[in-house]
């Protein structure tokens, strides 16, 4: 697909590459401060976080372990459900570890409760969560989440990650997907 076909596809630019460059590297210095002396585990949930993930590491003046952990959350459409599945879990231990758990996107927030819920079960020293991205009109459950990058309205969002089935993860920027494409 061409620039001028996925154009069509998008209404508007809601993140711009520079403003998501800009707010890891802010979020990275309090990570490191909050950290200081700690071990740190850092885990992305797959595969929307990947773009946050590698940015977001290398960000990171400091050393860190990477895992990943690959959930669906099964629901119509471009709507969460609340019922989660471990496509892929942990390949570490995290007991006794402070864990970040690095996210995309707080929709619903019912995704990373039930995850915050499964960590806390394994007996994680902290557990912490990063959002690039939190649509704080459409939470369900409320999240605590201590390093949020942006606020957006309630809106389909795909770039920097962010799909539609499958697509336009590898857009640079956060745009919204326009309605046509998935209605
Ligand atoms: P919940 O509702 O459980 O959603 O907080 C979490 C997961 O749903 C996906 N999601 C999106 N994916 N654009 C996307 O490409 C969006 O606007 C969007 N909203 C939610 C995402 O995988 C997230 O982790
Ligand atoms: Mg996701």
């Amino acid at each position: 697909m061409r620039a001028a076909e996925i154009a069509d596809q998008l209404t508007e630019v809601l993140v711009t590459e520079e403003e998501i460059r800009a707010k890891l590297e802010e979020l990275a210095r309090r990570v490191e401060v909050d950290y200081e002396g700690k071990d740190l585990l850092l885990v992305g949930v797959l595969k929307g976080a990947v773009m946050v993930m590698a940015d977001f590491a290398r960000a990171l003046k400091r050393d860190m372990e990477m895992d990943w952990m690959a959930v669906s959350s099964y629901g119509a459409g471009t709507k969460s459900s609340g019922v989660v599945q471990i496509r892929k879990d942990l390949d570490t231990d995290i007991s006794g570890k402070h864990v970040l758990i690095v996210e995309d996107i707080i929709d619903s927030g019912l995704t990373l409760s039930w995850l915050l819920d499964n960590f806390a079960s394994r007996g994680a020293a902290s557990i912490e969560v990063l959002a690039l991205l939190r649509k704080p009109e459409a939470a369900k459950v409320e999240i605590d989440c201590r390093y949020v990058g942006f606020d957006i309205p309630v809106e389909f969002v795909v770039g920097y990650g962010l799909d539609f089935a499958e697509r336009y993860r590898n857009l640079r920027d956060v745009a919204v997907l326009a309605p046509h494409v998935y209605s």
